[in-house]
């Protein structure tokens, strides 16, 4: 560990000799503005040279989960017609989301992102947990038409607004490069 920082995550590239080997948030840190601009750098080294897709995935998932302290963090696949769970981290979750069902459901039907402040207030809210509080959902672009979405959930209310949903959607431009 280098001093002055917190490493949290050291995934096995041995054949890499570079940041992509370990994420660090130096711990003078504490705003998410520069907790994102601190991680997006890591997370675009983690896959660099990598073409493994769930490799990659898992890996920007543990980065976002452990690098922003998220209560769940993942990724939906559009699958015919539902919403079908990929890599994530955080507590077990549904499998399987139908089109216009719960906020993942909702950004995929309206083919944009969505911030729910109290998920009770949400119509139709699907809880995997009942931990969680609010969540953002990006959804992921393929050839024009949505082919998943990137889901975040925190365990306190108002947990996101238009920081997250500005350096998420970078996350999700790097996922669309990689899909
Ligand atoms: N709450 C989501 C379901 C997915 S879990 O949060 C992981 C929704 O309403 O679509």
């Amino acid at each position: 560990m280098t001093q002055g920082t917190a490493d949290f995550f050291s995934p096995l590239r041995p054949e890499k000799n570079n940041m992509s080997e370990t994420i660090v948030i130096p711990q003078g840190i504490t705003g998410k503005k520069e907790k994102y601009e601190a991680l997006l750098p890591q997370i675009r080294a983690l896959v660099n040279g990598e073409t493994d897709v769930i490799a990659n995935l898992a890996n920007i998932m543990a980065a976002l989960k452990y690098g922003m302290d998220f209560f769940w963090v993942g990724i939906y696949f559009v699958k015919n017609d539902a919403l079908v769970l990929g890599p994530f981290q955080g507590p077990v979750a549904c499998v399987r989301i139908a089109k216009g069902k719960g906020v993942c459901g909702t950004s995929w039907e309206k083919e944009e992102s969505i911030i729910v402040r109290n998920v009770d207030e949400f119509p139709g809210h699907i809880a995997c947990s009942a931990e969680s509080k609010s969540e953002i959902v990006i959804p992921v672009f393929k050839n024009g038409k949505v082919a998943g979405v990137l889901d975040v959930d925190s365990d306190k209310f108002a947990a996101f607004d238009k920081v997250d949903e500005t350096y998420l959607k970078e996350v999700v431009q790097l996922i669309e490069s990689i899909l």
